[in-house]
């Protein structure tokens, strides 16, 4: 599919995740914190049965094209809101033992805890950080990812702008997402994605919030057009967005 290219116009009010409305940005961040901590045991389970286990594609998909970065031994790499490291895992294997240093990254303990878990053995650092307040150097990282995690930031020009500060110059930012296909597949998914999806991980998470909230969110997040322009306020270049698999999701690719 083509490649969308970034609008023009004007860049308008900052946005960010909202668990429920009228909460500010501090209140967002820490409900986020609280909803992915609750449901971090079940996490992986829901993840695979409701993309039918589409979402091992996306990132494999997203990961095979840095290798570039990841194959060099002297690369410095942070996947962001790494949740339970399946992202990270798939950036390592891209790498093979190229020695690269791989970073993975998060702000609720129990998801962490699961990453750890799963590490074991391999290779890889795990850092409890909120991605609005890195505890990282400026220009540290050649590539820094996130995947299905940025929409969750209650302040989306600042997670810009703290990726941006955080990246080398050179460095190559990813930002694999969901996003809302159009058409015929569109109104399917939309069916599939707020009706059969809350009421799926609902009944085996055992608690609505966190699948009520996805779609919410996913239709919050600025469009593909909207969010180039973000990118590029935030001083990134080259900006595109890739759609995967009809639209369902797709990354956002930037170069600082
Ligand atoms: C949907 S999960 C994605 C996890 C993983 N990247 C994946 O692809 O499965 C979103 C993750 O973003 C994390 N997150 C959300 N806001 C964050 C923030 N401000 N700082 C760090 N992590 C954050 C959550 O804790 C959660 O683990």
């Amino acid at each position: 599919m083509d490649e969308v290219k970034p609008a023009t116009p004007a860049v308008p009010s900052t946005p960010g995740a909202r668990v429920s409305p009228a909460q500010d940005q501090a209140a967002a961040a820490n409900a986020v914190r609280q909803m992915f901590s609750s449901i971090a045991p079940r996490y992986d389970l829901l993840n695979h049965v409701l993309s039918l286990n589409v979402d091992r594609y996306w990132w494999w998909r997203t990961a095979r094209r840095f290798r570039h970065i990841l194959r060099r031994a002297d690369a410095s790499v942070l996947d962001l809101c790494c949740g339970t490291g399946d992202m990270t895992f798939a950036l390592y294997r891209q790498g093979g033992s190229s020695g690269a240093s791989i970073v993975g990254a998060d702000f609720a303990h129990p998801m962490l805890c699961r990453a750890t878990q799963k590490g074991a053995g391999f290779p890889l650092q795990w850092v409890e950080a909120d991605a609005l307040q890195m505890p990282f150097a400026d220009a540290r990282f050649n590539l820094v990812t996130s995947a299905f995690g940025f929409r969750n930031l209650a302040n989306y020009d600042a997670g810009l702008s703290e990726i941006h500060r955080v990246l080398a110059p050179q460095g190559e930012v990813a930002i694999l997402d969901f996003g809302e296909p159009r058409g015929l597949l569109g109104k399917l998914y939309r069916f599939y994605f707020r009706r059969v999806l809350p009421a799926i991980g609902s009944m085996l998470s055992g608690t609505r919030g966190p699948y009520a909230y996805l779609p919410a969110s996913v239709a919050r997040f600025p469009q593909p057009p909207e969010m180039l322009s973000r990118m590029r306020a935030a001083g990134f270049r080259e900006v595109n967005y890739t759609p995967y698999t009809f639209g369902v999701a797709g990354v956002f690719w930037g170069r600082k």
